[in-house]
């Protein structure tokens, strides 16, 4: 393990958010030796550790304090926290800022050849994804009797599969649906990423790098508006 001292900041390892995220510390003026291909990347010129881990694992290193700060999409982290809260453990975070970039949504989608459906149309059926907490609830609110099937990924040949009825997946581009031959439904979550912190952090040289950190990011927003 790195020093404890340095700030520890946990992005997305291999994904759609990781690019951008690597692209935001380096604009921040945070340099990194990203070549090497470790868990563990330690900033050159400031005290600042970045862990590239799995999106999923992100809300709970900063939870839990493993990490003092993650970029992760808001999709991930809604999910998270509400298991968390079901569960009773930590589940709060600081949220210092909402980036602009890893915008999707959480969306019902269904088989093409079934044409048209409305929301009454989910009633008994099996949905598979990987969001159970944020499709449950949404389902209660709206009165629809229907299961979930948990699947951490591939979530769009899970009809085809034979798995379940329709899947509530994320959208970016729309192209994995269209490709797997699946029409797009309701949105039940838009999500951006966005920048969590611990929100016991207490350590006054991290907090002062943190404060020293937030001017840069929000010039660097202003830069592309
Ligand atoms: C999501 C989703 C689809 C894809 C949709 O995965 O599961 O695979 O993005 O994007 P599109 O509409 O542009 O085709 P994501 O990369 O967010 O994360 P994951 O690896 O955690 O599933
Ligand atoms: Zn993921
Ligand atoms: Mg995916």
């Amino acid at each position: 393990m790195s020093n404890t001292n340095r700030l520890r900041i946990a992005i997305q390892k291999g994904g759609r958010l990781s690019k951008d995220c690597q692209d935001l510390l380096k604009q921040l003026g945070v340099k990194l030796n990203l070549r090497e291909q470790r868990l563990i990347a330690h900033s050159t010129n400031m005290p600042i550790d970045v862990l590239r881990v799995r999106d999923d694992d992100i809300p709970g290193l900063v939870m839990d304090g493993v990490c003092d700060l993650g970029i992760v999409g808001e999709n991930v982290l809604v999910e998270v926290q509400a298991e968390r809260e079901r569960q009773g453990v930590p589940s709060e975070v600081s949220k210092l800022a909402k980036l602009d970039f890893g915008y999707c949504r959480l969306a019902l989608a269904w088989p093409q050849e079934l044409g048209p459906r409305d929301k009454s149309w989910f009633e008994g059926k099996r949905i598979a994804t990987t969001y159970p907490e944020i499709l449950t609830q949404w389902l209660k609110r709206e009165g629809i009797n229907a299961s979930t099937v948990m699947l951490t990924g591939s979530v769009e040949v899970a009809p085809r599969a034979g798995l379940s009825d329709a899947i509530c997946d994320l959208v970016s581009t729309g192209a994995t649906l269209e490709a797997n031959g699946l029409i797009q439904g309701d949105t039940i979550l838009e999500s951006n990423a966005c920048l969590i912190q611990n929100k016991d952090l207490q350590d006054e040289d991290k907090l002062a790098l943190i404060n020293k950190l937030m001017p840069r990011l929000r010039g660097v927003k202003q830069a592309k508006e």
